[in-house]
């Protein structure tokens, strides 16, 4: 029997006295949000992170990601330069925005996207010369947010009727409005009331600004509240959006309200006579305080009844742990490419006289598509280890010759035979087959007289290890091994030898892109090592990621079909663990690999990026 079923039985057995559960109640989408980034910051980042104010207005919250390694600051001042600071769900003033600036902090910023909303419309009123008049309670971190996106005086804050009758104002000036998000709403009513009888010329936000979570919750417990003898809010005394929940409950008819944090907090007193109460939590309030709170109400003798009220759906996007202003990842990406293309563009010059065909064939294949991720990784892994630009440039061109190889000789039709390669038909059927093989067999030469040259490195000794660690990670141990494996898998496939066959056809070159990087850095020992293994996890979840993909992702954004491995009956990741465990799977990869990076600090933030990148991305 559920939980709440046997506490539903155990109120009837003892009493008729009842314990409504308002709904929706409880986390909203943005607070989810704001918590996860913290979290997500901690594995991401490395401990510690600094928080500026309560990331949301529970201490219980706040004390969770303390225990975890977060550092919960009143000022940014107090956060050591360079470090990770997180900024509070409720927003915060340009002004500290400048300060994270100047003092370099990787900010991430976790600000409501409804509360941002507010913030652009109350800029944009601002810029269209109006006065704008904000409904809330002075002082609260939300209130000095959104002051601070406007010079001083341009925002007046208004909490009733009466601050508006009180302002120092002409009628016939232009104003508009806008309102705190978990402001309460009839309150806002009649305060927009007083502003449209106090002025002539009026502009209401386009929709409203309280939040629907805070809607939600005020309309839920305002519909109990009028027959309960008693309403609890779970929620923290700093939370606006409770108190709201408190305000509200009071003024539907209900005799009393109480704000606890926790079941501790019940004042028993004030329930001891109530026959019927009802029970709300802030959108602050995590559940586990809520679940403790109905238990012990519940162990009074309540009867807890769950009524029905609004589906909540909001989904917001997930908060990038890119620190703001930091040159995000996609941009230093085209910079590789355009760099990679530039290369290629060289080396791909058809020799004078020679038939144009198999050239053209090799352009057709390696220039102008692709993620170039192996270039992007190889260089970014060089650079973290202090190797020329020029030279993880030229050996990131050959490596994308190879892989241009691979997925040439992949399409063909006595292997996946497939029509389609990043955005348009496969090199086999734009030519022919005959054209795809050799083609092929040119990149793939082409890759390891490039790596030989010495513009991949003056070092003869460098290049030779080059060469011969391409020629392992492609051969009969390595990729060609990976993809005999797909065509050819064992009768009873295990999940050790189908991540065997991930990890070669499509793990090992990208092992080999970190490999050739400290070949060029001239780094042994222990960092190698380490890099080699973080290499290794991120190649296995890339390929995971790419069957994924093939169940569910989509050919346009992909530039290929997809649904192949099923179709071919290939024995896939998915296929051993099932969808959701080949996400956890590679999730749980993507981890280990940050765990492999940890020793490098923030040097290495964008190999953190690349793994996060690799399990998420939909291209
Ligand atoms: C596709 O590789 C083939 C696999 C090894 C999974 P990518 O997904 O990196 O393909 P491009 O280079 O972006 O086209
Ligand atoms: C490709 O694996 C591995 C290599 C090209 C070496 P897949 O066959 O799954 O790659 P896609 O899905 O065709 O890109
Ligand atoms: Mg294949
Ligand atoms: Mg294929
Ligand atoms: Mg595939």
């Amino acid at each position: 029997m559920s939980e709440r079923r046997r506490q539903t039985r155990a109120g009837e057995r003892a009493g008729e006295r009842k314990l409504l559960l308002a709904n929706p109640r409880g986390f909203c989408a943005g607070v989810e949000r704001a918590i996860a980034a913290v979290e997500t910051a901690l594995v991401h980042h490395g401990a510690p992170v600094y928080v500026r104010r309560h990331i949301v207005h529970n201490q219980g919250v706040v004390d969770r990601l303390k225990a975890r390694g977060a550092v919960f600051v009143t000022e940014l001042a107090e956060v050591p330069e360079g470090a990770v600071a997180i900024l509070s769900a409720h927003g915060v003033a340009q002004s500290v925005l400048r300060e994270a600036r100047q003092r370099q902090l990787k900010t991430l910023d976790t600000t409501c996207p409804l509360v941002a909303r507010v913030h652009a419309q109350v800029l944009d009123h601002y810029q269209a010369g109006r006065h704008v008049l904000l409904i809330g309670h002075q002082g609260h971190p939300e209130i000095i947010g959104t002051l601070g996106q406007v010079p001083g005086g341009a925002i007046s804050v208004v909490g009733s009727p009466g601050d508006v009758d009180g302002l120092p104002l002409a009628r016939n000036i232009a104003v508009s409005y806008a309102v705190q998000t978990t402001f309460a709403m009839q309150e806002a009513t009649s305060v927009i009331e007083a502003i449209r009888a106090r002025f002539d010329d009026v502009v209401a936000p386009r929709a409203s600004d309280i939040c629907y979570a805070s809607s939600n919750r005020q309309e839920a417990i305002g519909a109990i509240a009028a027959r309960a003898d008693h309403v609890v809010v779970v929620g923290d005394r700093l939370s606006s959006n409770a108190r709201r929940l408190v305000e509200v409950s009071r003024a539907a008819g209900c005799g009393d309200a109480q704000l606890v944090d926790g079941p501790d907090a019940l004042d028993l007193g004030r329930i001891a006579a109530a026959r019927v109460v009802g029970l709300t939590a802030a959108a602050s309030a995590p559940p586990e305080a809520i679940d403790a709170v109905v238990a012990r109400l519940v162990a009074l003798g309540f009867a807890a009844e769950e009524l029905p009220g609004r589906a909540e759906n909001a989904v917001f996007k997930p908060v990038s742990m890119t620190p703001l202003d930091a040159v995000p990842l996609a941009m230093r990406g085209d910079q590789v490419r355009r760099d990679v293309e530039r290369c290629l563009e060289q080396v791909l010059i058809p020799g004078p006289g020679a038939p144009a065909r198999l050239n053209d064939a090799m352009r057709y294949a390696v220039l102008g598509g692709g993620k170039r991720l192996r270039a992007l990784l190889t260089v970014l892994v060089a650079e973290m280890l202090g190797a020329e630009y020029r030279h993880a440039i030229w050996a990131a061109c050959a490596i994308e010759c190879l892989h241009a190889q691979s997925l040439v000789h992949d399409d063909l039709p006595c292997m996946d035979d497939d029509d389609f390669r990043r955005g348009k038909p496969s090199l086999h059927r734009a030519f022919d087959e005959a054209t795809a093989v050799l083609a092929g067999d040119a990149l793939l030469a082409l890759s390891f007289e490039m790596l030989s040259d010495e513009r991949a490195h003056p070092d003869a000794a460098v290049r030779t290890r080059l060469v011969s660690a391409l020629a392992r990670t492609i051969g009969k141990d390595g990729l060609a091994l990976g993809q005999m494996m797909d065509l050819y898998p064992a009768e009873d496939a295990s999940a050790e030898a189908v991540a065997l066959c991930e990890q070669l056809k499509t793990g090992t070159l990208l092992s080999y892109c970190v490999e050739a990087a400290t070949l060029l850095a001239g780094c042994e020992g222990e960092e190698r090592e380490r890099l080699m293994r973080f290499s290794e996890k991120l190649g296995l979840a890339f390929q995971i990621r790419d069957d994924i993909l093939d169940r569910v992702g989509s050919a346009e954004a992909l530039g290929k079909r997809v649904g192949k491995d099923s179709r071919a009956g290939r024995v896939t990741t998915i296929e051993i663990f099932g969808l959701e465990g080949a996400k956890r799977q590679s999730q749980r990869l993507a981890e280990a690999c940050l765990e492999d990076l940890a020793q490098f600090g923030s040097r290495a933030d964008r190999l953190r990026e690349i793994a996060s990148f690799a399990v998420s991305r939909l291209h």
